[in-house]
């Protein structure tokens, strides 16, 4: 039929192409960063945070971690509300990234301590057993260019002060990269918005049989001794002995929002079944 017809086709086709290059990609551009996508709270980087930006291009971090949430439910599950434009407002280049050999790290900061960073990039699987991530150790042996640093900073217009440069004498890579990581999401403050408020009574529906109990020592072993210690004894984060005699419902509550103050992680993932087990062997630490 029309591909009989060659000029008709043509026009056709182009006007076809016109509308979905228009759509897909003029518009975008027109709408992105206009006043309605700003968002206040995000502020450009520090020049601490922009050098470990810098260190993650080069080192292709983003060849194995996006940096961008999708709006899908898994993704907004798992990450956290899904990403806004006016969050990349300062980012030049974006890091989007469009493979995801390791997870998103748009919304990395906060999720952990400081400490935890250096442990993990230092040796992935001290903190991950069977990750698959590279160590950056050498990043340590590495010092910060201040001079250069500065220089980014003009280029960029981002506002900095002498002393933050002058500060970047004791810095090493590694201390830029956790930084950054720390940045990444932290400025929309959606840790506390993401909480979810544990209404009316929290009661253990388990009984700590020594199934349970070890279900729950598994679990342990898994998810918290990397940061409190393979005895509870405390690390990263505090002793848990003292757990022993905390509430069941504070426990739950905590494990499933994490304490977004301190730095622990919020467990939510592992569904209300493994948390009870968790707290069932918290109760009953015995050897
Ligand atoms: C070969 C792929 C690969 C590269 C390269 C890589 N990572 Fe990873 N990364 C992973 C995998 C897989 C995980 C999940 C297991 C883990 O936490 O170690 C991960 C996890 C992480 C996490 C923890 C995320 C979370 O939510 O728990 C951070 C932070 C991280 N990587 C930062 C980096 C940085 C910074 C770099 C570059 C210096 C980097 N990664 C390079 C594969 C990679
Ligand atoms: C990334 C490190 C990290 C991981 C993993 C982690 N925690 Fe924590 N945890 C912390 C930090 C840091 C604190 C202190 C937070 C604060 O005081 O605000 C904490 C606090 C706690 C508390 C409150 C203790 C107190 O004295 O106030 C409990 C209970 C707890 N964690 C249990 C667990 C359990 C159970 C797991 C495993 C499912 C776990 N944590 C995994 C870092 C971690």
């Amino acid at each position: 039929m029309w591909e009989k017809k060659p000029v008709l086709f043509l026009l056709l086709a182009t006007a076809t192409i016109l509308v979905g290059t228009i759509v897909t990609m003029v518009l975008p551009f027109a709408w992105i960063n206009t006043e309605k996508d700003r968002i206040e709270a995000v502020t450009p980087y520090a020049p601490l945070e922009l050098a470990g930006r810098d260190v993650y291009i080069r080192e292709g971090c983003n060849n194995c971690h996006t940096q961008t949430v999708r709006p899908l439910v898994s993704d907004v599950l798992r990450y956290g509300p899904y990403s806004k434009s006016g969050e990349f407002a300062y980012d030049r280049p974006h890091l989007w990234g469009s493979r995801r050999a390791g997870p998103d790290l748009a919304r990395i900061g906060g999720k952990y301590p400081a400490t935890w960073h250096y442990h993990h990039l230092e040796e992935p699987r001290a903190m991950v057993p069977g990750s698959n991530m590279p160590a950056y150790r050498f990043l340590e042996g590495a010092a910060v260019d201040p001079v250069l640093t500065r220089k980014k900073m003009e280029v960029l217009d981002f506002p900095y002060q002498e002393e933050q440069i002058s500060a970047l004498e004791n810095k090493n890579e590694m201390d830029a990269l956790v930084a950054y990581m720390q940045k990444l999401g932290s400025d929309i403050g959606w840790r506390a918005q993401a909480q979810t408020e544990v209404i009316g009574e929290l009661e253990n529906p388990l009984e700590p049989t020594p199934g349970v109990v070890a279900a729950g020592r598994d679990l342990y072993a898994q998810h918290c001794a990397q940061c409190h210690g393979g005895d509870l004894g405390g690390d990263i984060g505090p002793e848990l002995t003292g757990a022993a005699d905390t509430d069941a419902a504070e426990l739950f509550r905590d494990l499933w929002n994490g304490l977004p103050d301190g730095g622990m992680p919020s467990f939510n993932t592992l569904g209300q079944e493994r948390i009870w087990q968790l707290v069932t062997f918290l109760h009953n630490q015995g050897p």
